[in-house]
């Protein structure tokens, strides 16, 4: 039963961008009044309104002008914590430095605490509400990591509340056990620690189905290179898939995370010109947090030589109590567009396609024949609007699988 929407000004495919390096207008696949032709979810066609009429057995009208594209993907966010770490933020402005508050016991260890006291059904509710406003915002995929549990069982406790706000909001929730954020004040060692969670966690992550996604922090203060590489090459024995926080502060983490083959290098604010060279020779996505650099104060990471250097940039909000806790996707890649000089094109493709490379999906992020039907449509009649106006328009209408679940 084939469902037909539009007619829109302008649909932005972005159908056949490359994955990697710099882009320009023509990347953005302009389809003028055009409609997009629905079945079982997915989209089977994608034309000008007209000539798709006639296939359509149903037709959802659209009013005014609007523009279409693909459902935003979130690639990296902390939404599952209790507690607030407002206090955090004062200490910050006072002069404290994000990594003397952790070092001090206070920042990650403090989120634990916090979440650690949550219950499985208090956690999953805190998801489902984050979720559902992000869905709100647009982002019909995001990706939530565990690692403010930091023992077997309230990592469980974390991925499983992950898992079943999955079922309950109609968005994608993809999992990520990071476990290996910093190591929990119960152990003076961080080897043992580590050896501790491939031993006792990881069989159970797999027994349970609770992830296929292993991160770590690697970082002073939390892990040193050698000891990321080495849980990150058991992760891989196991068959996760990888990924890192790398080069926030201190670069060495992306050498690491390319050589692991990792899905993706996550923050790279301190990373090195040697590499971004490292990076863009490799299948792994850098991508850019730019919610953290505002949070802390901090410089952006390098996105536009990134970008030159030929890497796939993704670009995710890292919504989290301490570095992140604003959460806004569109408003956050605005941001770092302007002063990144970051095309429009370099800009929605950060926000779609290749941030689902970075979670290792290739059915979505782009409006085209054989992809998921996650979409959504802005109240403007020009996709320039919508960085121009700073990210502060919300989409008036949200398709999941094709299923309107906003407006
Ligand atoms: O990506 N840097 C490490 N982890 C998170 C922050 C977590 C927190 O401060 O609670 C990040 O910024
Ligand atoms: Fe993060």
């Amino acid at each position: 039963m084939k469902r037909l929407i539009g007619p829109f000004k302008e649909i932005v495919t972005m159908s056949d961008a490359p994955l990697k390096g710099a882009l320009t207008e023509d990347a953005l696949g302009l389809i003028l009044n055009g409609g997009v032709l629905i079945e079982d979810g997915q989209i089977v066609a994608v034309s000008g309104f007209e000539d798709l009429k006639k296939q359509a057995y149903d037709i959802d009208l659209i009013k005014d002008d609007r523009i279409l594209m693909a459902g935003l993907i979130d690639s990296h966010t902390h939404i599952c914590f209790g507690g607030s770490r407002a206090g955090d933020y004062a200490q910050r402005v006072a002069g404290k430095t994000y990594q003397e508050i952790l070092k001090n016991g206070g920042g990650i260890h403090d989120s634990v605490n916090k979440t650690r006291e949550a219950s499985e059904s208090e956690l999953t509710d805190l998801v489902k509400l984050r979720a559902k406003r992000h869905l709100e915002e647009g982002v019909t995929t995001i990706e939530v990591k565990s690692g403010y549990g930091l023992s077997v069982e309230e990592e469980i406790k974390m991925l499983r509340a992950i898992n079943s706000a999955n079922s309950l909001v109609p968005a994608d929730l993809i999992s990520t056990c990071l476990a290996a954020h910093v190591c929990p004040k119960e152990f003076d060692n961080h080897e043992a620690y580590l050896k501790h969670i491939i031993k006792n966690l990881f069989p159970q992550l797999k027994a349970q189905n609770l992830t296929g996604r292993i991160d770590i922090f690697t970082e002073d203060g939390a892990f040193d290179t050698k000891l990321s590489a080495k849980y990150l090459s058991e992760a891989k024995a196991f068959g996760f898939d990888i990924t890192v926080h790398a080069d926030q502060f201190t670069s060495g983490g992306a050498q690491v995370a390319a050589e692991a083959g990792a899905l993706s290098a996550d923050h790279l604010e301190a990373t090195s010109d040697e590499d971004v060279q490292l990076l863009a020779k490799s299948d792994t996505v850098a991508t850019v947090l730019p919610g953290a650099s505002l949070g802390l104060g901090m410089h952006y990471a390098p996105a536009r030589k990134l970008l030159d250097a030929g890497c796939c940039l993704a670009i995710a909000t890292d919504w989290n109590p301490g570095s992140a806790p604003m959460g806004d996707l569109l408003i956050q890649t605005a941001l770092i567009g302007a002063s990144e000089k970051l095309s429009i094109p370099e800009c929605i493709a950060g926000i779609t396609f290749r941030a689902a490379k970075a979670l290792n999906l290739a059915d979505r992020g782009r409006v085209k024949t054989g992809q998921l039907a996650d979409l959504l449509s802005y109240p403007v009649s020009d996709h320039r609007e919508i960085f121009y106006q700073q990210g502060k328009i919300k989409p008036n209408m949200v398709w999941k699988a094709g299923t309107k679940v906003v407006g």
